[in-house]
C-alpha cells in the first residue's frame, strides 16, 4: 500500500493536496511519503528477519535508489543499516546519522581513497569485487592500523532483473569475484593484515519479480559456505542482496489501490530465504531499495503545452529525461495519474506525453490513455521513488529538480531546487579565455 490517494477530487500524498506542493515549490518536483517509506522498510525487515536463521538479520538499505536527506533520516531512526557505493555515499549516510558500524561499501571500483575514508570512518563491512580491491583494502587497512572486515562478493553466474541494463549476476556482467576464484582469495586474505574476511555477499540484479532465480543463486552459495568452512575459513556472514521488484502497473481501476508488492512476494522471498538458509550458522544481511522507496515517491509535473499532429496528440509537460531518465534508459513504464481526479467514465486522450529536452527520446510514454488535459494541469508520475531524483542531471542545463518529503499533513523541501547561480556558479573559464 502506498500513501497517495484522490480526496475531494484531487491527489493527496498522505495528508498533502499536492496542488499545494506544486503552487509552493514549483515543478517539476518530487514528492516521498514518510508512511510509505517506512512502512515497506518494516515490511521487509520482519519478514526477513523472521525467516532469518536463528533470526539474525541486518537490513541495509540501497541508498543508491534514493539519496535525499529526508528520506536518508527516515530510514536511519527506523534502525536500517546503510549500502553505499562511493564515498559520497558513505559520507551522505553518516550525516544522515546512520552510524558507521550500519554501514556497508559495495562497488566494483573503489579508489584508494575511497577506501581509505570508509576504513577511517570505522563502517561494518566492506565488500570485496576484485583480487586488486583485496590488495588495496589491506594495505590502507594496514597503514591506519585497522583490520578491516570484509566480505567477497561473489558472481553466482545467475543473472536476473527487469532489464538488460540493470542485471548484475550473470559471469557476463563485470560485478563480483568468480565463484572458482573464491577459495584461492579467502587462502590468501587469511595472511593479509589489514582485511578481516567475515564472509559472502551477492547481487544478481534489479526490478526482480520471482524468487526462482535468487532461489538458484542462493542455494549456490549455501554450498559454497559449506566448502570454505570445510577448507578452514571463516564464514559468519551471509549479504544477499537486494533487487527484489515492485509492480509499476497500478490497476487502472483506482479503487483497488493497495498495490504492494505482488500477491506476497515479500513473504515468499522472506520464505524461499528461510528455507535455503535453515540451519546455516551465518548473520544474513540485505541491500533493498527499489522496495523500500519505489513506490513512495513520485515526480509531480505541470502540462506546458499541446502539440496536436495529424496521428497524435504530444504532451509536453515540465519535466524531463534529466529528471526522471527510467523510461528513456530502460524503457520503463510509469502509471500516469492526473492531480485532479478524472470524473468517472471522462474522455479519455491518446497522449505521447514528452518532456522539453531537445531529442526525441525525451519521451515517457506513447499513447497513453489520460483524461483531456491542458496547459497549466498536474499529473503524477507514480512509482517514481527509487532512482527517479537520484539520477537526475543537469542536462540541458535544467536545474536539478527539487525534492519534498511529506509526513500526516505536514511537508518539507528537503532538496530546494537548484539555483542559476548554482547551476553557472562552479564553472570556470580557462585562464586564455578569461
Ligand atoms: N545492492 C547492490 C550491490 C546493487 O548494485 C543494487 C542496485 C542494490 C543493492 C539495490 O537494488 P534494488 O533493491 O534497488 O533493486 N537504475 C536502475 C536500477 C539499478 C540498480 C543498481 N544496483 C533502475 O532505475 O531501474
Amino acid at each position: 500500500m502506498h500513501h497517495f490517494s484522490y480526496r475531494d477530487g484531487s491527489l493527496f500524498a498522505e495528508d498533502v493536496d499536492l496542488r499545494v506542493i506544486a503552487d509552493a515549490v514549483g515543478t517539476p518536483v518530487y514528492v516521498y511519503s514518510s508512511a510509505t517509506i517506512e512502512r515497506h522498510y518494516q515490511l521487509f525487515e520482519a519478514a526477513v528477519g523472521a525467516a532469518a536463521p536463528m533470526g539474525k538479520a541486518h537490513v541495509f538499505y540501497a541508498m543508491k535508489a534514493n539519496g535525499n536527506l529526508g528520506v536518508l533520516k527516515t530510514l536511519a531512526a527506523l534502525g536500517a543499516g546503510a549500502d553505499t557505493v562511493s564515498e559520497g555515499e558513505v559520507r551522505k549516510a553518516l550525516a544522515a546519522g546512520f552510524p558507521p558500524e550500519r554501514i556497508v561499501f559495495s562497488g566494483v571500483g573503489k579508489s584508494e581513497s575511497e577506501l581509505r575514508f570508509a576504513v577511517e570512518a570505522g563502517i561494518y563491512q566492506v565488500n570485496i569485487e576484485t583480487e586488486g580491491e583485496l590488495d588495496l583494502l589491506s594495505k590502507v587497512a594496514g597503514q591506519l592500523g585497522k583490520r578491516q572486515e570484509a566480505v567477497f562478493r561473489v558472481n553466482p553466474d545467475i543473472g536476473a532483473g527487469g532489464h538488460a541494463k540493470i542485471t548484475t549476476g550473470s559471469s557476463e556482467n563485470k560485478f563480483g569475484v568468480s565463484f572458482e576464484e573464491v577459495g584461492r582469495l579467502y587462502s590468501r586474505a587469511a595472511n593479509m593484515p589489514g582485511v578481516r574476511m567475515m564472509g559472502l555477499a551477492l547481487h544478481i540484479g534489479s526490478q526482480i519479480r520471482e524468487t526462482e532465480s535468487y532461489e538458484a543463486a542462493y542455494t549456490k552459495m549455501v554450498a559454497l559456505v559449506g566448502t570454505l568452512r570445510g577448507e578452514g575459513h571463516r564464514v559468519d556472514r551471509l549479504d544477499l542482496g537486494g533487487g527484489l521488484g515492485i509492480p509499476y502497473d497500478i490497476p487502472k481501476d483506482l479503487t483497488g489501490r493497495d498495490f504492494d508488492h505482488g500477491p506476497g512476494l515479500i513473504e515468499a522471498y522472506a520464505a524461499m530465504v528461510g528455507r535455503v538458509t535453515k540451519g546455516l550458522d551465518v548473520e544474513l544481511g540485505f541491500e533493498p531499495g527499489r522496495l523500500v522507496v519505489g513506490n513512495a515517491g513520485i515526480l509531480l509535473t505541470r502540462v506546458l503545452h499541446l502539440n496536436p499532429r495529424p496521428t497524435k496528440q504530444f504532451l509536453v509537460v515540465d519535466a524531463a529525461m534529466n529528471d526522471l531518465v527510467r523510461p528513456a534508459m530502460y524503457e520503463a513504464y510509469h502509471e500516469i495519474w492526473p492531480v485532479a481526479e478524472p470524473e468517472p467514465g471522462a474522455a479519455e486522450v491518446a497522449y505521447d506525453v514528452v518532456g522539453p529536452i531537445c531529442e526525441s527520446g525525451d519521451t515517457f510514454t506513447t499513447g497513453r490513455l489520460l483524461p483531456a488535459l491542458k496547459p497549466g494541469d498536474l499529473i503524477a508520475f507514480m512509482t517514481a521513488g527509487a532512482y527517479g531524483a537520484s539520477m537526475a542531471s543537469t542536462y540541458n542545463q535544467r536545474l536539478l529538480v527539487a525534492e519534498v518529503l511529506v509526513k500526516g499533513g505536514e511537508y518539507a523541501v528537503t532538496r530546494p531546487r537548484q539555483s542559476y547561480e548554482d547551476l553557472l556558479g562552479t564553472d570556470r573559464a580557462p585562464p586564455w579565455l578569461a
